[in-house]
């Protein structure tokens, strides 16, 4: 059968030189350009990767245009409403949902594996009280390949699986770990007990010696509500295809770096306000905003071209549509209003801009839509976790993306090191 091909004609020259075209399941075709430089001498240039594919991936499906994302096949509404954070992980390592027999198994394990070594917490109790948890989680995880030294070795599916579960299940703790010390507070020790969210917030939340606070009724203080919200936005995290950090995770690991460095390369690209760091920003500037009267004023400065103010929560690179973890989120956080007792003036001035943006004609025009971490802040500020934990919460639910996408580079058999070219304008 023939191929399709793709002819790119060099005006100057005349010459003609024909590339294949690569369909894959969904999505749009591909020009296979890797023979480009040998064929005709000249580099393609794409500032930002806007049109290029780096790999060929069967994990995760964005449609942008239709506001569509998919792990493994699995629409992330129904995963969201339907399933844990748990589940969502075992899915994208394995490619298939867990049996209850399988998810029981995978659930004991990482609970059994989610303490860290006490030198580990030596270290995260050396830095500087009031240091950025972000800051703490990249070192610590970066710090991680010193303990499990043996997974640079790593030589089959197992043992890389091994590698995956252990980070899994350890980076809630080296969080909130770090977040206590952030706080200059004695940290918690996972209790094995609890699930995987509920743990995490009890590792936070605990006073030392692990007691939770008191109320008057004798009720719990960890609410189921609050543990189904923070799964749910572990799920939404999970993993989002070739974006910044992910990218950086496979251009670490290319290079044959220990898979945590490789981690703790992508927690550090996370942490920028133009991607994971948005959700901290987020409620900074509605914060600033402080009230909806000002929002046309800041709406007026989002727009204006002499002005690099934006508006945070807004915008995607690949979403021209409502980014559809954010509208999971939105449904999220009306069903949460009553039960959580929302901060209403944060989420009155977001609703008056989310009104005013979509109708306007600056942001219609540019596609802008209100993306995941537009919604996430206001559902973390609910639930009571303080703003630089934010990212951090992030960093947990996208664990497991980055771990299955460096298992995937590491077994593809297209493996090579990430070596762009540039244009030279220098002397
Ligand atoms: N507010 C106002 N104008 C904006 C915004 C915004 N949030 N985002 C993009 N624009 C404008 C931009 O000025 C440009 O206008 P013009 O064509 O007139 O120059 C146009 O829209 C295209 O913007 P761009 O910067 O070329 O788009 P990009 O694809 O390179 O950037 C983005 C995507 C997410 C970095 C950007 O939209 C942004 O900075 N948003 C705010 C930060 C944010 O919310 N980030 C979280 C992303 S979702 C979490 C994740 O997956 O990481």
């Amino acid at each position: 059968m023939k191929k399709d091909t793709f002819t790119f004609t060099n005006n100057k020259t005349n010459e003609s030189y024909e590339f294949d075209i690569l369909e894959g399941t969904r999505g749009p075709s591909v020009v296979d350009i890797s023979t480009f430089y040998k064929k005709t001498g000249m580099f393609t240039y794409d500032v930002g990767y806007t049109s290029t594919a780096s790999c060929r991936s069967d994990i995760t499906f964005i449609d942008g245009e239709k506001g569509e994302l998919l792990y493994r096949g699995v629409a992330i509404e129904e995963l969201a409403e339907n399933h844990t954070y748990l589940e969502t992980c075992y899915l994208l390592l394995n490619g298939n949902l867990p049996t209850s027999e399988e998810l029981l198994d995978f659930d004991l394990e990482l609970r059994h594996r989610s303490f860290i070594d006490e030198n580990l917490k030596h270290l995260i109790n050396s830095f500087p009280d009031r240091a950025h948890p972000m800051s703490i989680l990249a070192s610590g995880v970066s710090a991680l390949s010193s303990f499990y030294y043996e997974h640079l070795e790593d030589t089959n599916e197992d043992m890389r699986q091994e590698m995956a579960r252990r980070i899994i299940a350890k980076i809630p703790t080296i969080a909130a770990f770090s977040y206590r010390k952030s706080l200059g507070i004695p940290e918690i020790y996972p209790d094995i007990d609890r699930s995987f969210t509920e743990n995490f917030l009890y590792m936070m939340r605990a006073y030392p010696g692990g007691k939770m606070k008191r109320t008057k009724d004798g009720s719990n203080e960890i609410k189921e509500i609050e543990v189904k919200a923070l799964d749910a936005i572990f799920t939404l995290h999970a993993d989002h295809e070739q974006n910044a950090s992910t990218t950086t995770v496979r251009t670490v690991g290319s290079t044959g770096a220990h898979p945590y460095v490789a981690i703790s390369a992508g927690i550090s690209a996370l942490w920028g306000r133009a991607h994971g760091g948005a959700n901290e920003s987020v409620i900074a500037q509605l914060e600033m905003i402080g009230d909806v009267k000002n929002v046309d004023k800041f709406i007026e400065r989002a727009k204006d071209p002499n002005d690099n103010f934006r508006l945070m929560g807004f915008g995607h690179r690949v979403y021209k549509n409502f980014d559809p973890r954010a509208r999971a989120l939105k449904k999220l956080q009306d069903q949460l209003k009553d039960e959580l007792n929302l901060d209403s003036k944060l989420m009155e001035i977001a609703s008056k801009i989310e009104e005013i943006a979509l109708k306007d004609e600056y942001f219609i025009k540019r596609k802008l839509y209100p993306n995941i971490d537009f919604y996430s802040g206001v559902i973390l500020t609910a639930l009571k976790i303080d703003r630089p934990m934010f990212t951090p919460i992030f960093v947990i639910g996208r664990t497991v993306g980055w771990v299955t996408q460096l298992m995937e580079l590491q077994q593809s058999s297209e493996f090579k090191i990430t070596r762009p070219r540039q244009l030279y304008i220098g002397k």
